[in-house]
């Protein structure tokens, strides 16, 4: 299973994709979490110290391999067999969770970074192996990392968005190119809902089918923006109706 998050700066990706390794997690999965973002945030929403996410180097960086494999003609099948290698240099583990940093992949013009698109999901499909691997990305704000390079393989694109029109906005044209990327299941989930109004709000903005949830507004998860480094996962810190959401999304990506 693959499932990316993603939505406007600031919706609450990384607090949504960070919920959706530990749901993983205490359901029995091994869980590869993936921060597509250039920042370590995902790493450190999970409790990694620091320090070491510090010293994790970003898979677009590993050119030597990404030269060596897709040197001759794109044949990624061969990388299968060392993949375990270059997860093992290029991660942290707790328990079933393996931190991946994915680092920035660079856009724009004609230049195509499609070698490094492609090494990076031969890295990540061969990462699903077993049925009980899932990968969460926790893709970078805005729209233009949406490529087929990032989404091929993707089994659900979470769209996190805000009661608010700006991220709504933002909402459907994450919509839209996650559709035109051809990603089958496209799901909304409202975020920092607070009260009734603002979850009325966010059900008119979307279909019944479209919408696969609204996440209440945490104090706790608020606060824990001020603490500390914990240096550990904490488990049991779960956005109050996450599980709901968690449930639904299974449902959802496993038919
Ligand atoms: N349901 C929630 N209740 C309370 N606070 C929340 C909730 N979801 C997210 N937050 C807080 O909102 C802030 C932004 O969340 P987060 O970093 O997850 O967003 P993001 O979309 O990943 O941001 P960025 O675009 O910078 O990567 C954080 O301080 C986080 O703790
Ligand atoms: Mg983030």
């Amino acid at each position: 299973m693959k499932i990316a998050v993603s939505g406007k700066g600031g919706v609450g990706k990384t607090t949504v994709a960070a919920n959706l390794v530990k749901a993983f997690l205490k359901d029995g999965y091994n869980v590869y979490a993936v921060d597509a973002d250039p920042d370590i945030s995902l790493g450190q929403t999970l409790g990694f110290p620091s320090e070491e996410l510090s010293k994790l180097t970003p898979l677009v960086e590993l050119k030597e391999i990404i030269d060596e494999k897709s040197g001759g003609g794109g044949l990624f099948f061969d990388l299968n067999p060392d993949v375990n290698d270059v997860i093992d240099d290029y991660s942290l583990k707790q328990g079933n969770v393996t931190l991946l940093r994915m680092g920035g992949i660079k856009q724009g013009g004609s230049a195509c970074y499609c070698k490094e698109n492609t090494f990076l999901n031969a890295v990540l499909n061969s990462l699903l192996f077993d049925k009980n691997d899932v990968v969460i990305l926790d893709m970078s704000a805005g729209i233009e990392h949406l490529t087929r390079g990032t989404s091929d393989g993707v089994d659900m694109m979470i769209i996190v968005t805000e009661p608010t029109r700006v991220s709504v906005q933002t909402a459907r044209v994450v919509q839209k190119l996650a559709g035109d990327l051809g990603i089958k299941k496209i799901k909304v989930l409202g975020n920092k809902i607070r009260h009734k109004k603002e979850e009325e709000f966010i059900r008119s903005q979307f279909t019944e089918d479209d919408l696969i949830g609204a996440l209440h507004f945490d104090e706790g998860v608020w606060e824990t923006a001020m603490s500390e480094d914990k240096g550990v996962l904490a488990e049991e810190e779960l956005l109050p109706n996450l599980v709901e959401v968690y449930e639904k999304i299974l449902e959802e990506v496993k038919g």
